[in-house]
């Protein structure tokens, strides 16, 4: 494994809610190379406790933000700067709730206050970390942005309700900003399109198991892990890779581009 490939480098990871965290991998490859972050998640998830544990880890401190909030973003970043001692070379936006999904809403019910909500904290928070990072002028030149994304953007995935839309809007405004950015000061902005994976926030979708499971088979490599999510998270903060940007980049072992696998085919045989 290469080593190093974020050394010297400053920034900020969100959501790491426990160690099956998509964040809580990328935080811990993060340290191994070399990076300086702080940690955040909201208010009340730093209430369960685990992400201390990380932080100690990764010799680093945990700044409560609810990324809704445009005051909480700017009092983390301008306490992030100053315990870090700079600007930020990275940004990793790994937030996403849908109270229409905790409560099991179908897409043909849902709660316009709850689909807001979903829409706030998944997608517009993403806009916001941006938009505060512009004011404040806390980014340096040839940083990375990452949110995470997933494939019910594209197509239909029926028990996603209002996260399918919310994921449409993370990846449009990655393109947005990934534009604006890349024209002020050369920051890219990309989203990770990963496979399910059993985290509490995909685990609170209905179905999970059977699209996990469907997509396992589906896929030629198999699901990507967390872990193989949080290493290419990292490819994306090292300097291999300045050149991309508004992109929504598949991580799923192949599965966005595969008609069908011969294990689905053998399922369907003799119906
Ligand atoms: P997770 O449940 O571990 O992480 C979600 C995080 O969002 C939690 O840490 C939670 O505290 C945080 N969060 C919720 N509301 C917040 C707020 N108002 N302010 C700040 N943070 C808030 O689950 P996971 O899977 O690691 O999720 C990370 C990202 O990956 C999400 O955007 C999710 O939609 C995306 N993703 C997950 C997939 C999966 O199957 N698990 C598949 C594709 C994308």
């Amino acid at each position: 494994m290469a080593e190093n490939l974020l050394k010297g480098k400053l920034g900020i990871i969100t959501g790491a809610l426990d160690e099956n965290s998509i964040a809580w991998k990328a935080a811990l490859k993060a340290h191994e190379q070399g990076a300086k972050f702080v940690l955040t998640n909201a208010p009340i998830a730093m209430r369960m406790g685990a992400i201390k544990e990380l932080a100690d880890h990764c010799k680093t401190i945990v700044i409560p933000a609810d990324a809704t909030s445009l005051e909480d973003i700017e009092k983390l970043y301008s306490e992030s700067k100053e315990y870090l001692g700079g600007n930020f070379d990275f940004l990793l936006h790994s937030i996403g709730m849908s109270p229409n999904i905790r409560k099991g809403r179908s897409y043909g019910d849902l709660n316009y206050d709850w689909m807001n909500k979903s829409y706030d904290v998944s997608a517009i928070s993403f806009h916001k970390m941006m938009h505060v990072a512009e004011k404040m002028d806390v980014l340096n030149e040839w940083s990375s942005i990452v949110g995470l994304s997933y494939i019910a953007a594209q197509r239909v995935y029926p028990f996603y309700t209002d996260m399918a839309d919310a994921k449409a809007l993370l990846e449009s405004i990655a393109r947005g900003y990934g534009y604006r950015l890349g024209k002020m000061k050369k920051v890219r902005v990309n989203t990770i399109s990963q496979s399910p994976t059993k985290t509490t926030a995909g685990t609170g979708i209905g179905g999970f198991d059977a699209f996990f499971n469907f997509a396992d088979k589906m896929s030629p490599l198999g699901n990507a892990s967390a872990e193989a999510c949080a290493d290419y998270i990292i490819t994306l903060f090292s300097d291999l890779t300045r050149f991309v940007t508004m992109q929504n980049l598949f991580h799923d072992g192949g599965y966005s581009t595969t008609g069908i696998s011969e294990e689905l085919m053998e399922q369907f045989k003799d119906l």
